[in-house]
C-alpha cells in the first residue's frame, strides 16, 4: 500500500511551477480525434487521467507520442474501433468527451456510461439531448452509451442546455465543428478550459464565436486539420498551492498561476486575511497571523470553483470564526469532511451546507483519500497540522496532481511517499 505521510506544522517559503491543466488537456485530446492530422500539446501534465485518456486514444486506432520538450502528439488516421471501454472509462468521467467527436467524424460511437470521482450521480442527460438534437440516435445498452448518426453529417442546431455542464459544452462544441450548419449552444459554460478548446479547434479550422461567454457559435465545417496549441496553467492546482503557502504559514508565490482565472478563489482568500499579489508571471501568497471565517459558495465559472472546495475547507478548519460552506455543483462532494474531523476539525454538514467553527490547531492522524479533490485537501489540512498525518488511497491524488510531494517538499514542506 502506498500512503503520504505529512509532518506538518513547517511554514513554507519559495517558489513553486505550476503544471498544464488536465482539465483542459483532456478536452483537447478527445479534440484530436476529429482529424487525421497530427495534433500537438505542449505543457500536458504527466498524470495518471491524461496516461489514461492517451491508452483509451490509442485503442481507438491513433498514434501518440511523445518528446523531451513535454509535448504529445496525437494522430488519428484511422480507427480500429470506436468503442470506449468500461475497463477505461470507468476510472474517469472525462472519457465520455470521446462520443462527440467520435460520432461526428465516424458516424457512429459507443462509450461506456462514465464513472469518475464519487462526488455524486453525475448524469449525461446534457450531452446526450444536445447529440440528439443535432441528428444522432441514441440507445443505452449494457452499460453502454451507443449512438449513431442519422445522415453522413451531423446537423447543426439550437441547444439549450438546462445547467452549463462543462462536459457538455465541450463535447457538443467539438461535435458541432463538423456538422452541417450553425449551432447555438446557449447556456455554455464559461470555464477557461472552454477558451482554451475552442482555440485549438480554431487552428483546426473549425469556426467558432463565443466561447468564454453563455452562448457560442459554431459554424460547420467539412473537415479539420491538425494543431499545435499550449495547455493552460492548472487553475485548480495552482488554488490548491496557494492555499497551501495560506493554510502552513509564510510566503510561497505560484510561478504560472493566473490571476484572470482564479479571481473568486483570491477575493476570499483577501477576506479570510491572506495577503495576495498579482504579478504577471504568478500570484504570491502571505499569510502572517491567524485567518478569519469567509462563506463560500460553488457555482459555474466565474463563481467560486468546486474542484477548490475542499481546500478552501480545510483552510477554514483552521480559521477564526465559523465560515458556512455551501456546494452548489455536485451533490455528495462533502466526503472530505469526515477525515477533516478526524484530525479534529469542527465541521457539521446539513445537505448542501457545510457549517466550519474553526479550531486554532489540527492534529495529525490516519486518514483515507476518497477522491481527487478531497485527497488533497487532505494533504493541505496535514501541512497545518500537529505531527504525523499518513494519508492512505493516494492513488485518487495521482489522477491529477503532477509531482505533488516534489512541489511541496521544494517550498519546505515535510512530505513523502512511502511504499509498504
Ligand atoms: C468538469 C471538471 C470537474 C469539475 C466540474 C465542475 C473536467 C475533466 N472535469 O466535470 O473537475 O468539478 O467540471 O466544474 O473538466 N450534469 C448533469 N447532466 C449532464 C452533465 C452534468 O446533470 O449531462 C450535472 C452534474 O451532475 C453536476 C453538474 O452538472 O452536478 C456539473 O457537471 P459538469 O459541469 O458536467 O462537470 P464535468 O464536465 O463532469
Amino acid at each position: 500500500m502506498t500512503t503520504i505521510v505529512i509532518k506538518g506544522g513547517r511554514t513554507l517559503q519559495g517558489t513553486v511551477r505550476v503544471s498544464g491543466s488536465k482539465n483542459a488537456g483532456l478536452p483537447l485530446l478527445f479534440a484530436a480525434l476529429l482529424t487525421a492530422e497530427r495534433c500537438t500539446m505542449r505543457g500536458l501534465p504527466r498524470v495518471v487521467d491524461i496516461l489514461t485518456t492517451l491508452r483509451l486514444l490509442e485503442r481507438l486506432g491513433a498514434r501518440v507520442g511523445d518528446d523531451e520538450f513535454s509535448s504529445i502528439m496525437v494522430e488519428a488516421r484511422e480507427f480500429y474501433s470506436t468503442e470506449a471501454p468500461y475497463d477505461l472509462v470507468k476510472t474517469m468521467r472525462a472519457s465520455f468527451l470521446a462520443l462527440g467527436p467520435l460520432v461526428a467524424r465516424t458516424g457512429r460511437a459507443r462509450v461506456s456510461t462514465p464513472g469518475g470521482c464519487a462526488i455524486g450521480s453525475r448524469p449525461v442527460d446534457i450531452h446526450l439531448a444536445g447529440l440528439e438534437r443535432m441528428g444522432v440516435r441514441i440507445r443505452h445498452a449494457h452499460g453502454y452509451v451507443e449512438a449513431e448518426a442519422e445522415g453522413p453529417r451531423l446537423r447543426g442546431a439550437k441547444l439549450p442546455l438546462d445547467f452549463p455542464s462543462v462536459g457538455a459544452t465541450e463535447n457538443l462544441m467539438m461535435a458541432a465543428t463538423l456538422a452541417d450548419g450553425v449551432t447555438v449552444i446557449e447556456n455554455a459554460a464559461r470555464e477557461p478550459e472552454i477558451e482554451n478548446l475552442a482555440g485549438a479547434l480554431v487552428r483546426m479550422g473549425a469556426r467558432i464565436e463565443g466561447a468564454g461567454t453563455s452562448n457560442i457559435t459554431i459554424e460547420g465545417v467539412r473537415e479539420l486539420g491538425g494543431f499545435d496549441v499550449q495547455v493552460i496553467p492548472d487553475r485548480i492546482e495552482a488554488g490548491t498551492l496557494l492555499i497551501a503557502g495560506a493554510i502552513a504559514g509564510g510566503s510561497v508565490y505560484v510561478e504560472g498561476a493566473r490571476a484572470d482565472h482564479l479571481d473568486s478563489l483570491l477575493v476570499k482568500l483577501e477576506e479570510a486575511g491572506v495577503e495576495v499579489e498579482s504579478r504577471d508571471g504568478g500570484i504570491a501568497v502571505t499569510r502572517r497571523d491567524r485567518l478569519v471565517a469567509a462563506d463560500v459558495r460553488t457555482s459555474p465559472h466565474p463563481g467560486f470553483p468546486t474542484d477548490l472546495q475542499a481546500q478552501f475547507m480545510a483552510l477554514m478548519a483552521t480559521a477564526e470564526g465559523r465560515s458556512v460552506i455551501i456546494e452548489d455543483i455536485f451533490e455528495n462532494r462533502f466526503m472530505h469532511v469526515q477525515e477533516l474531523v478526524r484530525m479534529g476539525a469542527d465541521i457539521k454538514v446539513e445537505g448542501k451546507t457545510a457549517a466550519v467553527r474553526g479550531v486554532p490547531q489540527l492534529s495529525g492522524a490516519p486518514v483515507m483519500a476518497t477522491d481527487l479533490r478531497a485527497s488533497v485537501c487532505l494533504v493541505l489540512a496535514a501541512l497545518a497540522a500537529h505531527n504525523t498525518t499518513e494519508i492512505s488511497r493516494v492513488y485518487h491524488l495521482d489522477r491529477g496532481y503532477e509531482r505533488l510531494e516534489e512541489k511541496l517538499s521544494s517550498v519546505g514542506a515535510c512530505i513523502s511517499r512511502v511504499r509498504a
